[in-house]
């Protein structure tokens, strides 16, 4: 990673891409990320993930089958699947959200772009513990596709139907006037905290 300047300018531009080339990924940019996500905090430093990193295409092509929500997943030459322990559930989850946007984050500082799915619960999810041979006891919900942005494709759009429908790609955030309270919650924003885009 580069200097401050690089990692906000890398914040700034994380978004979740939804469409990839063929190019693959490669064992040095993995790492890294593997790495970053090695690193990351946990409550009490449980370090409660584990990872699968899917690279056959037959089964990230599965993986994208699972449910109506990742067809994109199928063009991203690899995936990494989030495992989770499954004995801290409220820690756990706030766990998984700092991993997931380490991951996400180590991708797009290399180049490279990310995109995050969910394994929605029922027979969606219930499928992918079964292509992935996951043990029941783990939590596993959450997918990060990751590869080489695909040209002009930028975020794409979720599909017709999805529980994502109507998020838009590149979506726009609010501004921090809306966000930020001074002092006291309900307090105007008076403070010049900047405006969002
Ligand atoms: C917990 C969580 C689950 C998500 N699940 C999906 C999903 O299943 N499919 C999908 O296409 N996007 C999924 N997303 C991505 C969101 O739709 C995306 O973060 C949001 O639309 C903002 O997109 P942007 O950063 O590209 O503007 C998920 C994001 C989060 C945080």
């Amino acid at each position: 990673m580069g200097d401050g300047h690089d990692l906000l300018a890398t914040l700034r531009h994380v978004r979740n891409t939804r469409a990839f080339t063929h190019e693959s990924v490669s064992a040095e940019a993995l790492g890294t990320i593997l790495e970053v996500a090695r690193c990351t905090g946990s409550a009490m430093n449980a370090q409660p993930w584990e990872f699968v990193v899917v690279r056959d295409p037959e089964v990230l092509r599965a993986i994208s089958q699972t449910g109506p929500n990742l067809p994109w997943l199928g063009s991203a030459p690899l995936a990494i699947v989030l495992v989770m322990a499954g004995q801290r559930p409220e820690l756990e989850g706030f766990d998984e959200g700092r991993l997931a946007e380490r991951i996400m984050a180590a991708a797009y500082a290399q180049g490279l772009a990310a995109g995050l799915g969910w394994f929605l619960a029922g027979e969606p999810r219930r499928r992918a513990y079964a292509l992935l041979g996951v043990p029941e006891a783990k939590a596993m919900r959450t997918v990060i596709a990751v590869g080489h942005p695909a040209a002009g494709a930028g975020p794409a759009a979720p599909p017709p139907g999805s529980p994502a429908e109507g998020m838009k790609p590149a979506s726009p955030r609010k501004p921090l006037a809306e966000l930020v309270h001074h002092d006291r919650y309900g307090a105007a924003a008076a403070h010049g905290t900047g405006s969002g885009s």
